[in-house]
């Protein structure tokens, strides 16, 4: 039998480190159910030291969650269903988001690989939108339960670089929107495996259903910011052969660009998901 895995949590609501495992495509079943149940338990998992692993393992690991599905705009890298976010060219994901929300049902667990990461810097943070819905008010939940929100990659994606004609963010830009894609979302999703209620917001999130622009980006400022306190959140230090899991369904994630123009590489596996179901079905 294979040997138990070592779980540490690492912040007290989200994001425990995994070791004692070499990731594959050919995990025995029961060393794989442990990964995917701390999973749900932590929704972001990390491993150390995955060195061995290549574009065509990572990818075959992350197939064991399902159907691996590529980005929707951005051409994956070749051969494979790997969107790369390369530092040189744009690929700075410094927003607050979940992936591919503008997709009707959006990937359900990504798997990250560092492949060049800087000297100092570019740690990624995730939240737990589970652990956000939790803490609402009642009242808050109540209204939560009932929105709806449009999702659009027809977002800003030079909205947060710090230099305005940065021609990478203009590459980004074009390659990220080159179709528009839209998607209506419950705010608050039921978990499909663990029954937890979890907040579906993010960059993507254009406004609420039935609401004008002035009112839907009060209420967005609500709810995201009970996602983004650093109460809800767990912060991950890279070092090159790291790999994170995350389960897309109940996190939200943010890549702190803070390193300059050191280079950083990170590749992403995502995993198609289900189409949210509402707190009423
Ligand atoms: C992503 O948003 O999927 C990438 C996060 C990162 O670059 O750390």
């Amino acid at each position: 039998a294979a040997a138990p895995l070592e779980i540490t949590p690492l912040a007290g609501r989200i994001g425990a480190l995994i070791q004692g495992v070499r990731l594959s495509g050919e995990l025995a079943p029961e060393t794989f159910a442990a990964i995917h149940q701390a999973l749900l338990r932590y929704k972001v998992v990390f491993f150390r030291g995955q060195h061995h692993l290549d574009d065509a393992s990572q990818q075959a690991f992350a197939s064991l969650w399902g159907d691996v599905v590529a980005h929707p705009t951005v051409p994956s890298r070749n051969g494979t269903q790997i969107l790369e976010l390369d530092s040189q060219h744009g690929g700075r994901a410094n927003s607050w988001h979940t992936d591919v929300t503008f997709d009707v049902d959006y990937p359900k667990v990504s798997v990250l690989r560092g492949v060049t990461i800087p000297e100092s810097g570019g740690d990624t943070v995730w939240s737990n939108t589970a652990a956000a819905y939790e803490e609402l008010p009642e009242e808050l939940r109540a209204l939560a339960d009932r929105l709806w929100a449009v999702h659009s990659n027809d977002y800003d994606y030079a909205a947060t670089r710090v230099e305005p004609d940065d021609a990478g963010a203009q590459h980004y830009r074009e390659v990220f929107r080159a179709r528009l894609i839209e998607a209506q979302h419950p705010l608050v999703r039921v978990h499909p495996e663990t029954g937890e209620r979890t907040l579906v917001a993010g960059h993507f999130v254009k406004r609420f259903a039935g609401y004008n622009t002035h009112d839907s980006d009060r209420l967005f400022e609500i709810f995201q910011h009970h996602i983004t306190r650093l109460e809800n959140t767990v912060r991950w230090q890279w070092t090159t052969g790291d790999v994170a899991i995350w389960d897309n369904r109940a996190t939200q994630h943010y890549a702190i660009n803070d390193y300059g123009k050191q280079h950083r590489v990170v590749r992403r596996v995502t995993v198609r998901g289900e189409v949210p179901v509402a707190v009423d079905g």
